[in-house]
């Protein structure tokens, strides 16, 4: 089916799913979704929400990317393919409501809710869990919590999941130091596939990860928009992430 359907034919997959920035598609193969990323970018719950375009595409791309990256070093994930300009296929899995937040330098939330000193890098990393709930705000669980609200069935999962962030964090840290950014934050959702297994699912990107340039500090991820700066200082940072990422000028 792959090999005939163009990226034009992919509206007529039927949208099991939509988030603020993706768009869930079936596909003939039921163990397969087909994922699109918008050219939306929003903060604040959604409050805040923009179109920046050419996002999709640089997001798309970065997240595949770094999923065959982190695949190669043996972590497992949903990613399959990715399909010019916006796409990627990965396999369907059962996501787990919660978002694994991994921390190497205190930024963001974490400064606002502990005193600690905003841009220093915490004795190591840290792992926080928070449930996928808009309603309630998302509030941040601890490994029990899991358990008990029947998300995962044994604190050895919520440990395999643990362990598996904290990989993601060695190897990721590494790769991108290797291109002059540090990783300072970053999240994660998993899911199981139909075997029961864990894997990490939706995306890996500028949206979902905290980067700073190694010698001068300069933000390369969403934090610009959530500062509001104009939206064509924002796409440059995109644009600029993707550069450092891919190693090549991205097609917007
Ligand atoms: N491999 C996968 N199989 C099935 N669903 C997936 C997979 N990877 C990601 N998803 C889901 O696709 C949706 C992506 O949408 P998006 O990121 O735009 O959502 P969102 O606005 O963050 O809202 P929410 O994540 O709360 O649904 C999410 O619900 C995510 O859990
Ligand atoms: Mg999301």
């Amino acid at each position: 089916m792959w090999e005939v359907m163009l990226p034009q034919d992919f509206s007529k997959l039927e949208v099991i799913g939509e988030g603020k920035t993706k768009i869930v598609r079936r596909m003939e193969n039921p163990d397969l979704v087909l994922l699109e990323f918008k050219d939306a970018i929003t903060a604040l719950d959604g409050e805040k929400k923009d179109t920046l375009t050419g996002k999709g595409h640089i997001n798309a791309r970065i997240s595949s990317f770094l999923f065959e990256f982190l695949s190669k070093e043996g972590v497992p994930t949903h990613y399959v393919s990715f399909i010019e300009p916006n796409y990627m296929v990965v396999r369907r899995l059962k996501m787990l409501p919660v978002e694994i937040v991994c921390r190497n330098i205190a930024a963001g939330s974490f400064t606002k809710k502990y005193p600690v000193k905003a841009g220093s890098r915490l004795k190591y990393p840290v792992v926080e869990y928070y449930l996928k709930d808009d309603l309630r705000h998302d509030p941040m669980m601890n490994e029990d919590h899991i358990v008990v609200l029947g998300i995962l069935p044994s604190i050895e999962e919520v440990k395999e999941i643990k362990e598996l962030t904290l990989k993601v964090n060695k190897s990721l840290s590494n790769f991108l130091d290797s291109k002059g950014i540090t990783l300072v934050d970053f999240k994660l959702e998993f899911g199981k596939d139909k075997d029961g297994k864990i894997c990490i699912g939706d995306e890996i990107n500028g949206d979902s990860m905290r980067l700073w340039d190694k010698e001068t500090g300069r933000v390369l991820d969403k934090d610009v928009y959530r500062q509001g700066k104009k939206l064509s200082e924002v796409l440059e940072t995109y644009r600029e992430c993707y550069k450092r990422i891919i190693g090549e000028e991205p097609k917007v």
